[in-house]
């Protein structure tokens, strides 16, 4: 009887150790290159929606792509610190809507397709980012 309830602790051991991934989602993406790539790609979606475009009148574009990055890489897991300001100090103002949050994560969704990022990888990417849904609406 010990045996069995070893051998069945052992099993369940290598069980957990086999569908654990120790990966973090950044690691998953590729690192730097692909979110690096990920954000490029979400500056020409934004670029080309008149909508979303209105917002970034008089935006810093660079920053943007340096602060966003960061964040992305940080809230994947990545080895970056999140050096912008806060989430709702960015969007206070701006009157940020469901639907243009909606919308801007649609250019966010079409941005990693065109980075040939695997669709369970985007949920994960959207899932990290999703709490700063509450930070920026209607402020
Ligand atoms: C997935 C959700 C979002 C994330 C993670 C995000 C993240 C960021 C980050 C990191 C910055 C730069 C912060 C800094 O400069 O310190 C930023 C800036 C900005 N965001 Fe967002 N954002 C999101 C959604 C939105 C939405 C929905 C809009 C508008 C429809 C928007 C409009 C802007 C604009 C216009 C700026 C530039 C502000 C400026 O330079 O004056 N963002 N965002």
């Amino acid at each position: 009887m010990k045996i069995l309830s070893t051998l069945l602790l052992l099993s369940s051991i290598g069980l957990s150790a086999c569908t654990t991934t120790s990966q973090s989602v950044y690691e998953q993406l590729g690192g730097a290159p692909k979110v690096d790539q990920i954000v490029e790609n979400f500056v020409v979606e934004i670029e080309n929606d008149p909508v979303i475009l209105a917002y970034f009148e008089g935006a810093n574009i660079d920053r943007f792509v340096e602060k966003l990055s960061e964040q992305i890489c940080h809230r994947t897991g990545g080895p970056c610190e999140y050096t912008g300001d806060s989430m709702a100090q960015v969007h206070a103002g701006m009157n940020i809507n469901q639907r243009d949050f909606n919308r801007t994560v649609d250019l966010l969704i079409n941005a990693m397709n065109k980075a040939d990022v695997p669709h369970p990888l985007q949920n994960q990417v959207l899932k990290v980012l999703a709490p700063t849904r509450d930070e920026m609406l209607y402020l």
